[in-house]
């Protein structure tokens, strides 16, 4: 559905993009996440055409995205809804006329019978038709957030482009919203692109990530893969630098999935090999509902060879810090 190809950008000297390439799939929930000023929201507003790139092609389902072109833009515009940070609702409309803003922007009517059904099953869709006729001033942030997804929706986009969507709201409502639109997601079979400097977004709704750092791809798959046993970079990006771990000893971090993760294999292993070790750092995580863990044993170096020979034959992956 969208294909980035050696895409980069400059402002000036500023080399804000480098060599970006993506393939995401139609009707796929994907993820970009990085930290602020890392390019995420420069490389949404080059997919949708409100940025231009210097070298490199973006093809949006198959048309090159290309600011030259202001009428096939404006076309390609038109299959793309996009949500932000900030809502970006207008105060003096009240939550009809936000939603059916862009309708009107196309010139098109929105008191049809026609129109009205569709404004009004996508305000019910997002959970809103006892505020219809109130002004955002009235709404909470995650109501606020509610009437753009629907009014992002109204023009029946392939494409919906959520930049911090859910950065303003505290965890619970963050969660409402992502699950408002896995079911937009399932419901309609949009394709989705969510970026975020949050963790929990990508694991709770995103099939596959890409992790950006000052304009590149670092890393790019699973979430659970690229979260549970992350590169260098990923790692200093989740604060999980080794320089809390014991000096002491040897460190032996261990991955966890949802078949091993309810193994007893640290008591086991204690048991069967006759020695001691401490734990020094663990976590579980579920990564849309599927849970995995990781854990850092801290073992004596006499003790190393036994205990990666104990963990390779239980099939437990493993990697020496
Ligand atoms: N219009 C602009 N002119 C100049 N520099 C910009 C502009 N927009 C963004 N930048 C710079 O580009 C870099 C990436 O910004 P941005 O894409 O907003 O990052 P993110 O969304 O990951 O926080 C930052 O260093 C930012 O200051
Ligand atoms: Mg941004």
């Amino acid at each position: 559905m969208i294909q980035l190809k050696n895409v980069s950008k400059s402002f000036g000297d500023l080399d804000v993009l480098k060599d970006i390439s993506i393939d995401i799939q139609d009707n796929e929930i994907f993820g970009i996440i990085g930290q602020s000023g890392a390019g995420k929201s420069t490389l949404l507003r080059c997919i949708n055409g409100l940025e231009d790139y210097q070298s490199g092609e973006i093809l949006v389902d198959g048309t090159k995205v290309s600011t030259k072109d202001k009428k096939a833009l404006r076309e390609l515009q038109r299959g793309m809804g996009m949500i932000f940070q900030n809502f970006n609702l207008l105060e003096r409309l009240d939550v009809y006329d936000n939603v059916a803003l862009p309708m009107k922007f196309w010139g098109m009517k929105t008191n049809t019978p026609e129109a009205k059904k569709k404004i009004e099953g996508l305000i019910s869709l997002v959970g809103l038709s006892d505020k219809i006729h109130v002004s955002p001033r009235e709404l909470s942030g995650g109501q606020k957030q509610r009437v753009a997804i629907a009014r992002a929706l109204v023009l029946d986009p392939k494409i919906l482009l959520c930049d911090e969507a859910t950065s303003a709201l505290d965890p619970a409502i963050t969660r409402e919203i992502l699950s408002l639109l896995e079911e937009i997601h399932q419901e309609m079979g949009i394709t989705i692109i969510v970026v975020t400097h949050q963790m929990e977004v990508v694991r709770q709704i995103c099939e596959r990530v890409a992790f950006i750092k000052d304009g590149r791809v670092v890393d790019i798959g699973k979430p659970e893969e690229l979260f549970i046993h992350p590169k260098k970079d990923v790692k200093s990006f989740l604060h999980q630098d080794s320089d809390l771990l014991p000096e002491e000893g040897i460190n032996i971090q261990l991955f966890f999935t949802d078949e091993s993760a309810d193994e007893p294999v640290i008591s086991q292993m204690a048991r069967e090999l006759g020695i001691d070790f401490s734990i020094s750092w663990a976590k579980l995580e579920d990564f849309r509902s599927h849970v995995y863990g990781s854990l850092v044993i801290t073992i004596d170096e006499k003790d190393k060879d036994r205990v990666t020979a104990y963990l390779d034959r239980v099939r437990v992956l493993w990697e020496v810090l």
